[in-house]
């Protein structure tokens, strides 16, 4: 993304035309950005080759997938839909792993029907009705269970999921305790232990320390897992001041621990992947002037990007035409919800608005499209892939009948 004589660009195309053309709110993704992001990411663990599953969780549109598949990508999904749409992607079953802590009889079928690599299990009951629906059907039936490693991931609270009290994964005794009803399971085999610390990590340090708990448990159990599941969390920059995580650091601390335990890594990566490369362009519809500041009501809201509302999370906003005219006044960002928290960031100093300017939000393409939802019974915005000069619609914009 770049400004060209003041207007700004994404790859090729600029913001302007992609407007005046699909009109706003518009998800657009940079397949440039796409293609550098996974390129970078097997290159910083290429010495171990892991099994990369896109966490499609962060982005679920079916035309991404099937970009992101052509790159040897497998899968994590955490439901049947996710289950399905990556299967749609083409996405081969033997690199797709299911987790989550509440997976239903029917999504257990489903993945045992359709012969993923693992289901990771959260709990010694979930292992007892893949037991049991395993026996029914009479499968063995490849399965990992997720450890929670009590390791604090030092990111935001609500995203942190490695801490003893969070309700992911099994600590170290129930773990015991599975390791041995597996073992003594027809229809189980035991292949995985999986951890997932929290997302948007940007410290090595906190994988380090779950890598050192793994090398203990493993030590104590004496289990052979064929694979380690290290899940995903690595962090992007969503500011320009914000740390960036060390890989190499990461990358050799997961070889030293591969020196004692030879299994194969599987990451489960989806902001790293995606993060970056969505942009949200969308029109000022009203300048509302107050005392202290001025409001910038967006036609995007918070059912398009709940990233602010629902973790304080901040993204860039860029004007799509630069000027060095600047406000005196504060401008506060907001969407026409009628909910106080729909509201993208409170900017001083920026370069004064008029009511029909585009601005572009920023690194919205993990979590973006995927948490959007049609409150306030708003229509979802349209998503495009930008490669080059060219531009794809990989979703439709909702329309509004489609809701009624
Ligand atoms: N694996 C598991 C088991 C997960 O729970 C998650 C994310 C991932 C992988 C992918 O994590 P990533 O590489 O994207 O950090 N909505 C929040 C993030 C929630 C993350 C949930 N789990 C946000 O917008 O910041």
């Amino acid at each position: 993304m770049q400004y060209i004589k003041k207007k700004l660009k994404i790859e090729n195309i600029y913001v302007e035309n992609i407007a005046k053309k699909y009109s706003t709110p518009t998800y657009c993704y940079s397949y440039k950005l796409l293609k550098e992001n996974i390129n970078r990411f097997k290159r910083n663990f290429k010495s171990f080759s892991p099994l990369i599953c896109f966490s499609v969780k962060s982005n679920n549109n079916l035309s991404l997938l099937r970009e992101i598949k052509k790159f040897g990508f497998g899968a994590d999904v955490v439901s049947i839909g996710e289950l399905m749409i990556a299967l749609k992607a083409g996405i081969n079953p033997k690199k797709i792993v299911f987790s989550g802590v509440g997976k239903t009889p029917e999504e257990i079928k489903h993945a045992i029907n359709k012969k993923i690599l693992l289901i990771n299990a959260e709990s010694k009951s979930e292992i007892k009705e893949i037991d049991k629906i395993a026996k029914s059907v009479n499968k063995k039936v490849q399965i990992g269970v997720r450890l929670n490693p009590d390791t604090n991931a030092k990111t935001l609270n609500q995203i942190s999921t490695g801490k003893k009290d969070d309700k992911f994964g099994v600590n170290k005794k129930t773990l015991i305790d599975i390791i041995n009803f597996c073992n003594n399971s027809e229809n189980l085999k035991l292949k995985c232990l999986s951890v997932h610390i929290g997302s948007q990590i940007l410290d090595y340090k906190p994988y380090e320390k779950m890598l050192a708990v793994l090398n203990k448990i493993l030590n104590e159990s004496k289990h052979k897992f064929d694979f380690i599941d290290l899940g995903g969390g690595m962090g992007i920059s969503y500011d320009k001041k914000s740390k960036k995580l060390d890989y190499k650091k990461y990358n050799n601390a997961i070889k030293k621990f591969l020196k004692k335990h030879k299994s194969k890594i599987i990451f489960e990566p989806g902001r790293s992947i995606v993060g970056n490369i969505g942009f949200l362009v969308s029109k000022v519809i009203y300048i509302k002037k107050s005392e202290k500041k001025d409001f910038i009501i967006l036609d995007t809201a918070m059912n398009d990007l709940m990233r602010p509302a629902l973790y304080g999370a901040e993204h860039k906003i860029l004007p799509s035409i630069k000027s060095n005219q600047k406000s005196v006044k504060i401008y506060e960002f907001v969407g026409p919800i009628c909910e106080s928290t729909d509201k993208f960031s409170v900017i001083k100093n920026y370069q004064i608005l008029k009511e029909k300017d585009l601005i572009i939000i920023c690194d919205v393409g993990a979590y973006g499209m995927s948490l959007s939802s049609n409150y306030n019974l708003r229509p979802k915005p349209i998503e495009l892939l930008i490669k080059g000069s060219k531009i794809k619609v990989i979703k439709k914009r909702q329309k509004v009948k489609d809701l009624l």
